[in-house]
């Protein structure tokens, strides 16, 4: 895909789906898909750990078909291996390459990679142009608004990355200290809109349509990407399209909550096996159910199962009244 055609679907969809490690691997992108968003992304991906191919980092990669472009998160430091690690995911398919600049783990800024780029403004746009010189896809860069409060420089890195060769800019509008719960600050995210002329994402606190409404227009962003809110809540696609669209949305009612939850687990079962599944279900079937009442109890008798075939039964426990839904658990018998 040109990179102009990445930015005129992104300036008229308005949507980019997130990168969220964890939770945006094969098989909820799988149920991603079925929602229609106009782009979807993998988790990040090593670069180094690609070029050594590394089983794990190559199911990270295994991209979903659809009607949807693909895009494949690299995080890494050196120029280089970047550049090949693209033009390994360009080969099985990778529609476009963003580069992670936004990430706080310690394991990866530690090896300066993520946000810690952001501190390396050279380097960070080195590996821009050399993704961009060794693939023909639009790369675009996921940044903070800098490594710290006190290094606040995403405007100015967003005018060299764009110099350097990128398709749009990505900005988590907090800085680099790892807090979530900090305050997202928009007039950055404003300024830097205005500063460059590739679409800007706005990212950071948008967990429903009326939040991608307000913060496209206070930030005069092209585009928004939710984040946390993505996670059991594959609805926020066709949500946040509707609302930015003016089109009617009817949220899932409880039964289509149950049923995609339990495809969600058979794509897990199929993809990591029932172990791994069943322990991953553990922290992601809450958030389908994150308004239910009793929603503590949920997640304790969800800790004590073991198989698959148990996480069914948990869900017919979970019953709808007129104003809320309710988990009925063992205390309730
Ligand atoms: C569990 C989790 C995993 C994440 N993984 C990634 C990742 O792989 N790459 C990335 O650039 N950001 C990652 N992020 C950051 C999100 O993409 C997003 O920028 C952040 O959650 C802010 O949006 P929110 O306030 O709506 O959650 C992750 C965040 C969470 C909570």
């Amino acid at each position: 895909m040109k990179p102009s055609v990445f930015q005129k679907i992104l300036r008229e969809k308005k949507l980019l789906l997130p990168p969220l490690s964890g939770y945006t691997d094969y098989p909820y992108r799988m149920i991603l898909a079925q929602f229609h968003p106009p782009f979807l992304c993998t988790e990040m991906v090593n670069a180094r750990a690609l070029l050594q191919n590394n089983w794990r980092s190559k199911q990270i990669v295994q991209l979903v078909d659809g009607d949807q472009y693909n895009g494949v998160q690299l995080v890494g430091s050196i120029p280089e291996a970047m550049a090949k690690a693209a033009q390994i995911v360009a080969h099985m398919g990778c529609e476009y390459i963003d580069v992670n600049m936004g990430c706080t783990a310690r394991k990866v800024t530690s090896r300066g990679e993520g946000v810690s780029l952001m501190k390396q403004e050279d380097r960070a746009c080195e590996i821009v142009a050399a993704i961009t010189a060794a693939v023909d896809l639009p790369v675009t860069c996921k940044l903070r608004l800098g490594a710290s409060k006190h290094a606040l420089n995403v405007v100015s890195l967003s005018q060299k990355l764009v110099d350097a060769g990128s398709a749009a800019i990505t900005i988590h509008g907090r800085s680099g200290e790892k807090k979530f719960g900090m305050p997202v600050d928009l007039s950055i995210i404003r300024h830097t809109a205005a500063a460059v002329q590739v679409p800007v994402v706005a990212n950071g606190g948008i967990s429903n349509g009326a939040d991608a409404v307000h913060i496209l227009q206070d930030t005069d962003a092209a585009a928004v990407m939710p984040g946390r809110g993505l996670i059991g809540n594959p609805w926020i696609v066709p949500e946040v399209l509707s609302r930015l669209s003016d089109q009617r949305y009817s949220p899932p009612d409880l039964q289509q909550k149950k049923d995609v939850c339990l495809q969600h687990l058979d794509l897990l079962v199929s993809f990591y096996g029932e172990r791994r599944a069943v322990l991953k279900m553990r922290s992601i079937l809450p958030h389908y159910f994150s308004s239910c009442m009793f929603l503590k109890e949920l997640k304790k008798d969800l800790q004590q199962v073991t198989t698959a075939s148990h996480i069914p039964l948990l869900l017919e426990r979970i019953q709808g009244t007129q104003t809320h839904d309710v988990y009925r658990g063992v205390h309730h018998r």
